[in-house]
């Protein structure tokens, strides 16, 4: 078989790629290694910057998106008891965000290829990249037994931190970069309707807590615990419990509570690896680089990876411009490292760091202090939340 691009992965990554090459009329076909409902099983994040929003759109996957999806033109951070309003809108110059589960697109993004006939082949294993560095890539992979080859000019690495483009590039060729957080993040999703409008970080000497919904009537909540913590440890009822206790009292006793949908347990993690390319395969999204949850930023950022290769492989078919091929990394990390950074800042103001001695605390709480009450703090926080901006590839 023979294609254009060969994408590895059918997560949000590759299939975006997928969708606005196939409507640039530049062929592809993804590998998958597992079935799209086991893909649909995963319940991921759901917050959109502009950004992402504009290239659903631009994919012309946006319909149920701008349907159901919630625009938030603000969130609240919840200090020790205190609620603070973070005016995204009126801090951004009326930029705001989507609130739309990764699985919805993902599911949308799945029934639109679908619907155009583009090739993707689920249950793919034993995937792996080869002649990256020659002008003829291919990827070999096995299905139901038999071993089958697919050559392209451009291999996208749309595989997530486990996947296999990341590792199929010689060690001495990359360099990591990784920050272990010694804790956790406890979620649980719920048929609820959320405690408040907007989303809620909160941060308490018990620690983390984040209230946050994928609809009117859906909500999904999280709570930080333990590296080491079971989640056979948490019934919903300690869930609940926890949740009140570190959220302020207003938000604590009209909170409604009921059966978890989905209970899980999610390290944290930041990750970076460069470059993003070897070759002619480029690695984007989850593959390349993890962010802690915290700053809403992963799937953004994939989002934004996808945006650039899209636009070096239109400018490389439609007018030659193959000088951009290796631009793809530098354009990319620019922007993951400001993402890595609001992230890891995120996380460190908010949550309870176990080793932290006073000293440490009294800074942390100060920092936060410092940053809600000036304005030009709520500002660095709002333009960041948002998303910031994507670089033209030129
Ligand atoms: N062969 C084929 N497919 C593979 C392989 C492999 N060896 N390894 C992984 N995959 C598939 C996974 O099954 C998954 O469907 O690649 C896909 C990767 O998807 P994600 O992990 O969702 O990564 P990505 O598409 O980059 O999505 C962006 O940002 O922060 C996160 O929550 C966010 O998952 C989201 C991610
Ligand atoms: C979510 O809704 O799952 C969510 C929202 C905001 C975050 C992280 C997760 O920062």
């Amino acid at each position: 078989m023979k294609t254009q691009v060969a994408i590895i992965g059918a997560g949000p990554s590759g299939l975006l790629l997928g969708q606005l090459l196939h409507k640039a009329g530049i062929s592809n076909v993804i590998l998958e290694r597992q079935t799209p409902d086991y893909v649909l099983s995963r319940i991921r994040a759901g917050v959109l910057e502009q950004g992402m929003v504009d290239l659903l759109r631009k994919a012309g996957v946006n319909q149920r998106m701008d349907r159901e999806g919630l625009v938030h033109t603000g969130f609240e951070l919840a200090v020790q008891g205190r609620r603070v309003h973070i005016d995204l809108q009126g801090l951004t110059g009326g930029k705001t965000v989507m609130i739309y589960g990764q699985t919805e697109v993902t599911r949308d993004l799945m029934e639109a290829r679908e619907a155009c006939g583009a090739f993707t082949v689920y249950g793919a294993s034993n995937v792996q990249p080869h002649d990256m560095k020659t002008d003829s890539p291919w990827l070999s992979y096995e299905q139901d037994g038999e071993t089958l080859r697919l050559d392209c000019d451009y291999i996208a690495g749309c595989d997530g931190f486990h996947g296999v483009a990341r590792q199929a590039i010689p060690a001495e060729s990359l360099k990591t970069f990784e920050r272990v957080y010694p804790f956790g993040w406890l979620g649980i999703l719920a048929d609820t309707p959320p405690v408040n409008e907007e989303l809620v970080y909160a941060t308490h000497e018990r620690g983390f807590a984040l209230c946050s919904m994928r609809s009117a009537t859906r909500t999904r909540y999280y709570v930080q615990v333990d590296a080491e913590e079971k989640v056979e440890d948490w019934s919903d009822q300690r869930f609940w419990d926890e949740l009140k206790s570190r959220l302020p009292a207003d938000l604590g006793a009209r909170m409604v509570t009921g059966p978890s949908i989905e209970k899980s347990i999610a390290p944290l993690r930041s990750f970076v690896v460069e470059p993003m390319q070897y070759g002619r395969m480029f690695l984007v999204g989850d593959a390349a680089h993890i962010v802690p949850p915290t700053g809403a930023k992963g799937l953004n950022l994939a989002a934004s990876d996808v945006s650039t290769l899209f636009d070096i492989l239109q400018k490389v078919y439609a007018d030659g411009r193959t000088d951009l091929l290796e631009k793809y990394s530098s354009i990319c990390l620019r922007r993951v490292w400001k993402a890595e950074r609001f992230s890891w800042w995120m996380t460190s103001m908010l949550h309870r760091f176990p080793e932290a001695d006073d000293f440490t605390r009294r800074i942390q709480q100060t920092e936060l202090d410092y940053f809600i009450e000036s304005a030009a703090g709520r500002q660095t926080i709002a333009e960041n939340y948002v998303g910031l901006p994507y670089e033209i590839v030129q």
